[in-house]
């Protein structure tokens, strides 16, 4: 899908890019976004890395969403299928385990300084939905409290606060969901 960002570095500048899945054969260009994205922020704490072999393992089983310009990736989203893992955020939210596999989790999102302010995180998610698993009922994500950009997009994308509580081994987390 064609997609026209209005800015770029903050400047009115129309820039055609192309919206599409992630193969496991780019995944190092999307480890290579998101350590590139990470080194850049202020407080690298509001964004949990992942490894390459992780991120391989995702473009494979679950959904990875791009926004390129040609060969530049410049966003991605990444949205996993965790079943009956812990990993599930569903687990988090009082879900019956037997109801697990009907939610994914929004694992990770990444927009690349030069191409923020188009709504990016947004219009990822959005195009992610029809993509998804049939049958999946909800999605779960996480945010941290210092992250208003982050949160803000969740809120107008239709996740709600669940709780908030310790993630991933000590860091202070909303955990949100999105019903479908
Ligand atoms: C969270 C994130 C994906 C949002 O990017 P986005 O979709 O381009 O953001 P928006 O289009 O909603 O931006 C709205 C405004 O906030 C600004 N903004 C967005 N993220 C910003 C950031 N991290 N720091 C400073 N300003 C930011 C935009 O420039 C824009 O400003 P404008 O209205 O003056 O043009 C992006 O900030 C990012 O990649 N952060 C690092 C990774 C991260 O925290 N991911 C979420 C946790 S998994």
């Amino acid at each position: 899908m064609e997609l026209c960002l209005h800015q770029v570095r903050g400047r009115a500048a129309p820039l055609s890019v192309t919206l599409r899945q992630c193969t496991r054969e780019e995944a190092e260009t999307v480890y290579r976004l998101q350590n590139e994205v990470r080194a850049m922020m202020p407080n690298p704490e509001l964004f949990m890395p992942d490894t390459l072999e992780n991120i391989q393992s995702y473009l494979e089983h679950d959904l990875c969403l791009g926004v390129w310009d040609g060969e530049r990736l410049g966003a991605y989203f990444i949205l996993r299928y965790c079943g009956h893992s812990e990993h599930n955020y569903a687990a988090f939210m009082g879900i019956p385990e037997a109801e697990w596999e009907y939610w994914a989790n929004a694992d990770s999102v990444i927009v690349h300084p030069d191409w923020r302010g188009n709504g990016l995180q947004r219009i990822l998610l959005e195009d992610a939905l029809p993509l998804l698993r049939p049958g999946i009922v909800g999605i779960g994500a996480t945010v941290s409290p210092g992250n208003p950009y982050s949160l803000n997009n969740a809120k107008a994308s239709g996740f709600e606060i669940v709780s908030r509580r310790e993630m991933y081994g000590g860091h202070d987390r909303y955990l949100l969901a999105k019903h479908l």
